[in-house]
């Protein structure tokens, strides 16, 4: 009975073929691994970091934002001398535009769909109500429109992003270059004075012909990583630093699976944000820190006494990827040009920059298990990445909430590989780790949607949904969502 609530729509049942077909057993284990790529230095690098371009308002009444993202094909002469790239992108540019809102606005976006597939536009973060956040149970078909209207809340004041959600279809669309960054900002920011730089990390897979290059079965086990990681949809730019000699960075991770373990070596940076906001007072980073696939971040960058060009790298982290694949490399994702530096000293932090209150009493428990199976069925060897033992069904209620309780949510990790666990439309707090039998409490609230959880790691989150209706919860590393690793939770 259940089933009827979520299978309603003509289009729902339109899609099951499609996702069916997309990751059979035939068509993953077929998939060729290790087709000769372009070669990574035959894509531009080093030319000056541009500024993200915005989504314009064309509403003119204050507190209001309207505006039109357009999902489409876009054809760019990406290497020089190779044959243009396709990708699918909103409004024509790579990343999304830049959505730049405040907390109390009300906003109206409509999304033209121009593509050949269905798509939805996920608010990845924003606490609102699920009937406007892309869910895979509302798309818009192609030629389709639909506009996405609500509130931002006092409060919500933080770094966030949209991505299609769409059944089935949430990686490709992904990779091909639909995802952008999205802000919401506060009229009292302890911080907004400092010159501020936006950092969209994404990934870009390209065959020697320079198009998009398919999963192949690598990218389905271990989530999709390319050969390049782009900043601002720049290969490895620079950054010509501020003459202050401090900075504001938002560092987006929007790549379908690689993991970002950051270094800018000499420099002092320090963590004063998360995906859902500013901390309640600053936390210096100790060498490197780990963003994981869908994760954000803001930090402070003190150049101190450098005044010479050092480059910001992803490090390797061992992420336990399975299978036949080459040991990853560190990358430099751009570098960063201190020459123009004329500061000597630098003024201290605010040594608290807001509140992030305890969620309070905690009335409700949940626990979600991901793990792992070879599932040998036909001769194949296809792993699959289960919740809770299941494989996503869209027609199916795994956990049911009810609006405003507090839950803690027990997320336990029984697989070999790392997994970032996400779940819509909140932001949760994170209470302690465990691993080995050593728990760990957090060291300092902050607001998250995302959360890392290594092999054989267990986190606790308190969290809470403030509307009713069905929300997803999900491995962010795309391909893991896409061939299941997902489940729904109904709030009541
Ligand atoms: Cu950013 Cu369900 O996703
Ligand atoms: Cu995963």
């Amino acid at each position: 009975m259940q089933r009827r609530t979520f299978l309603g729509g003509v289009a729902v049942a339109g899609l099951a073929a499609p996702w069916l077909q997309a990751w059979s057993a035939v068509d993953m284990a077929s998939a060729p691994v290790g087709l000769p790529l372009l070669a990574s230095d035959l894509l531009p690098a080093g030319a000056t970091l541009r500024e993200l371009p915005k989504l314009a308002n064309a509403s003119s009444t204050p507190g209001h934002f309207q505006a039109t993202l357009t999902a489409a094909p876009l054809t760019l002469p990406f290497i020089p001398g190779h044959a243009s790239t396709e990708f699918w992108a909103y409004n024509d540019g790579l990343p999304g535009p830049l959505i730049e809102l405040f907390e109390g606005d009300m906003v109206e976006i409509t999304f033209i769909n121009n593509l050949k597939q269905p798509s939805t536009i996920h608010w990845h973060g924003l606490p609102i109500p699920p009937d406007q956040d892309g869910n895979p149970h509302d798309p818009v078909p192609p030629g389709g429109r639909h506009t996405y209207r609500f509130n931002l809340p006092q409060g919500s004041a933080g770094t966030y992003w949209y991505h299609p959600h769409p059944h089935q279809y949430t990686a490709e669309q992904a990779f091909r270059g639909l995802a952008g960054p999205l802000l919401v900002r506060s009229r009292e920011d302890p911080l907004a004075e400092l010159p501020e730089r936006l950092l969209v990390v994404s990934d870009l897979k390209l065959d020697r012909y320079a198009a998009i290059a398919p999963n192949d079965a690598n990218d389905w086990m271990n989530g999709r990583e390319g050969q390049f990681a782009l900043v601002n949809a720049q290969h490895q730019p620079v950054l010509p630093f501020d003459a202050g000699g401090r900075e504001r960075w938002r560092v987006w991770n929007a790549c379908s699976a690689r993991y970002l373990q950051l270094a800018l070596p000499g420099s002092t940076l320090t963590l004063v944000g998360t995906d859902g906001g500013l901390l309640e007072a600053p936390q210096p980073v100790q060498r490197e820190y780990l963003l994981a696939p869908a994760q954000r971040i803001e930090l402070i960058v003190d150049a101190g006494s450098l005044r010479d060009r050092i480059e910001l790298n992803a490090n390797i982290y061992p992420r336990g990827k399975m299978g036949d694949v080459s040991p990853d490399k560190a990358m430099s994702l751009l570098t960063v040009d201190f020459t123009a530096v004329r500061a000597t000293a630098v003024a201290a932090l605010p040594g608290r920059l807001g509140s992030v209150a305890d969620l309070g009493p905690v009335t409700a428990h949940k626990q979600v298990v991901f793990s792992e199976k070879m599932n040998m069925a036909n001769g194949s060897h296809r792993m699959q990445f289960l919740i809770n033992d299941q494989e996503y069904d869209m027609g199916r209620v795994d956990l049911v909430s009810k609006v405003n309780e507090v839950e803690l949510w027990e997320i336990v990790n029984r697989s070999d590989m790392d997994h970032p666990f996400h779940l819509h439309g909140t932001q949760f707090q994170v209470v302690e780790r465990e691993l080995g039998g050593v728990i760990t409490p957090a060291p300092f609230r902050a607001w998250q949607d995302t959360v890392n959880l290594r092999s054989n790691e267990i986190v606790r989150i308190k969290t809470v949904q403030r509307w009713s209706g069905l929300r997803m919860f999900h491995c962010h590393i795309l391909e893991h969502e896409a061939t299941g690793m997902m489940g729904q939770l109904k709030v009541v």
